[in-house]
């Protein structure tokens, strides 16, 4: 799939305020600074769609982006940033389960997790929280430019060996580089899958 158009919609706290639900979409998430915003740039080819940051906590509401007018990117807020007040943690825990519980229209998240560095319990129990609650999941490890394949083979390895603890299968999996463009075609394709399978329905 080639993207032709990529339009930012709306940012906001509620999902109640999204964008009406009669498009497919997809959701990006994942640890603070993992690389979420740069990886919807990247896919859209378009370096200034979602804000980045290279400090954590940059994305901080749920960012709709309309894609070829036909279904939408999400952009959330990271987890896991450890200099934020309770209540900010609350109040993103809330806003994020409401959105990730309620979204009719969500087709898949896409759980990214950084390729350099060994599982972490929060991205395991994030992921349960998807599973529990019946939500379709893809993993994506970020930044690959930063170290070599046999790195991140053995990196990748031993998180899917993590997940295999607690998952009886594993889901769809994505190496990528927002500086490279590794992975790009994968992910489109994949969604592109999605979208089909949904319009023969
Ligand atoms: P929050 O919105 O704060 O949760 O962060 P985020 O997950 O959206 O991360 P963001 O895309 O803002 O990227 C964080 C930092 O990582 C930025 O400095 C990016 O330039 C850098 N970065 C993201 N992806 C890659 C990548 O694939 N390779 C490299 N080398 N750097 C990356
Ligand atoms: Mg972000």
């Amino acid at each position: 799939m080639e993207i032709k158009n990529a339009t930012f919609i709306v940012s906001n706290s509620d999902y109640r305020k999204c964008p009406d639900d009669s498009l497919p979409e997809y959701a990006f998430i994942g640890r603070s600074n993992v690389g979420k915003s740069s990886l919807i740039n990247m896919l859209t080819r378009n370096k200034s769609l979602a804000k980045t940051s290279v400090k954590p906590g940059k994305t901080q509401l749920i960012n709709h982006f309309l894609i070829n007018r036909e279904w939408y990117l999400v952009d959330l807020p990271g987890y896991g940033y450890a200099r934020v007040s309770k209540t900010a943690r609350e109040s993103w825990m809330k806003m994020i389960n409401e959105y990730f519980i309620n979204r009719k229209n969500l087709v898949n998240t896409f759980v990214l997790i950084d390729s350099r560095i060994p599982p972490k319990k929060i991205d395991l129990d994030f992921l349960s929280f998807l599973g529990q609650n019946g939500i379709a999941l893809s993993v994506v490890f970020t930044k690959v430019d930063k170290q070599n394949q046999s790195e991140t083979a053995r990196n990748v390895n031993t998180f899917k060996e993590a997940m295999q603890q607690q998952w009886e299968e594993l889901p769809p999996i994505f190496i990528t580089s927002s500086v490279t463009g590794t992975g790009r075609s994968k992910i489109l394709d994949y969604i592109e899958s999605l979208n089909t399978m949904i319009n023969n329905k």
